[in-house]
């Protein structure tokens, strides 16, 4: 058998330990959707919140938002979405297979995978055509055209629709940004990847408003400063690049548009956009809203559309990509001292989904007890387990496949002088340390 490739092992991982599993599985699943489970969810919220944290809790210019899904027709119908939302799509009459037009070299014919689609003497593709990407449903009992809506297919668009309202409501004045984490909705034509390209996702968007005159300087700012955030989170650079986007890339309104790559394992793919999109959007939204969207700064007496910096990401996507950055394996001694394949997950401490396991070493001599006091009292304060089944070394291996930093065990020693040992997942090196102690070391070395 051949071995694994890293993605078939993270697969596996982030279902064996309850990161990740199909949509629906039971049934067969439903291709392109993703539950998260208990792992999976701690994961997820921990990079929204870092994402938040970050970006709006400890900023004065950004403030949240959290729009509706179900969005009116003609919101989309403004922002283009509704003409110009489309993927190429050819239809294979023979195995009646879809793919992206523009994506044939990188499809595999599902008669023969080792041809690409329209290389087998059997298939027979139609002429591309488009395919419009929203997902649409009805609201109330009729199901007629009047009554339909589209799922959101971005976040964006609920920031820009509420725009004024954010400017009358709050005291805000420019340059300032609205940024806001929800789901969004594609019906892509070849999900793929895992949840790198799927049909329902978790995008977390930042619309900063400012005076044109100051947007270029805007621009380059939100472009490091996002670039940063990864770097922050642990990628490594040789595996993170900024991609600024050619003239021919471009929108007809973008002075400019870089995207944040991460190299996965089959090659360089988008975590986050960060578009130049000038007054595009608000300019829209008046026009066919018939609302003013124009904005009047008191100092200078000037009133004008505000133009828009959007830094754009995925939350399932950048999932992903911590996922894939802190896959590791090394070699670590067994119960016996012989070397063993150890499975790692290196996530950073603010996204690890268990920040501290606390084991007994053995199930007696009050151990079970004493663990179980610390392990109450760490919880008011972060996320922790508590295992006391099967030999140590075992409950280690299961708590570094899983990114738990650290691991605290109670032992013999910590009857007589009341310390516990802490181990750390990457060097492996334990320390004793007072029990007393054990939060204020955990809470000096999580928010690093
Ligand atoms: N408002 C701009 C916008 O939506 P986008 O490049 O289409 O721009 C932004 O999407 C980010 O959303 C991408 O960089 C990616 O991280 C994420 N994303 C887009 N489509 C996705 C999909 N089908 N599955 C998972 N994430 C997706």
């Amino acid at each position: 058998m051949p071995e694994p490739t890293l993605m078939e092992k993270l697969v596996s991982l982030c279902k064996r330990r309850g990161f990740i599993y199909q949509g629906s599985e039971i049934y067969g699943g439903l291709n392109g959707t993703w539950d998260y489970g208990p792992m999976g969810t701690e994961l997820l919220r921990n990079i929204r919140n870092a994402w938040w944290h970050d970006n709006v809790t400890t900023r004065e210019d950004i403030v949240g938002l959290d729009a509706a899904i179900l969005m009116h027709r003609s919101v989309w119908q403004a922002s283009g979405h509704e003409s110009n939302f489309t993927d190429p799509l050819v239809d294979c009459k023979c195995c009646k297979a879809r793919f992206r037009a523009d994506q044939l070299a990188e499809s595999q014919c599902p008669r023969k995978p080792s041809k690409h689609p329209g290389e087998h003497h059997e298939c027979q593709l139609t002429e591309a055509r488009k395919f419009n990407l929203m997902f649409k449903t009805f609201v109330g009992p009729v199901e007629e055209d009047a009554q339909m809506v589209y799922l959101r297919p971005e976040t964006a668009q609920g920031i820009f629709v509420n725009f004024k309202n954010v400017c009358d409501s709050t005291r805000i004045k420019l340059p300032f940004g609205i940024a806001q984490i929800g789901k969004a909705f594609r019906n892509e034509i070849t999900p793929k990847q895992f949840v790198f390209r799927s049909r329902e996702f978790e995008q977390m968007e930042i619309e900063f408003f400012c005076h044109p005159d100051t947007s270029v300087q805007w621009y380059q700012r939100w472009r490091d400063a996002r670039f940063q955030w990864y770097k922050d989170l642990g990628i490594k650079s040789d595996n993170l690049r900024l991609r600024e986007h050619g003239q021919e890339e471009l929108s007809h309104y973008s002075r400019g548009t870089s995207d944040v790559e991460y190299l996965f394992p089959w090659g360089w793919g988008e975590l986050e956009g960060i578009g130049y999109r000038g007054d595009y959007d608000l300019t829209q939204h008046m026009k066919c809203s018939g609302k003013d969207l124009s904005y009047f700064d008191d100092e200078t007496k000037q009133r004008f559309v505000p133009h828009v910096i959007e830094p754009s990401a995925g939350a399932t996507r950048s999932l992903l990509a911590f996922l894939c950055e802190a896959y590791t394996e090394d070699q670590a001694p067994d119960e016996k001292g012989k070397l063993e394949t150890r499975t790692v997950l290196r996530l950073h401490p603010r996204l690890a989904p268990v920040k501290a396991a606390i084991f007994p070493l053995v199930k007696k001599d009050g151990m079970p007890e004493k663990a179980m006091e610390l392990y109450r009292q760490l919880q008011k304060h972060m996320a922790v387990f508590y295992d006391e089944k099967g030999a140590v070394g075992r409950r280690y291996r299961r708590q570094d496949e899983a990114g738990t930093p650290y691991c605290i065990t109670i032992d013999g020693q910590t009857n007589t002088d009341q310390t516990v040992t802490i181990r750390d997942r990457d060097s492996m090196k334990q320390e004793r340390v007072a029990m007393e102690k054990v939060l204020g070391y955990l809470l000096e070395r999580l928010v690093r």
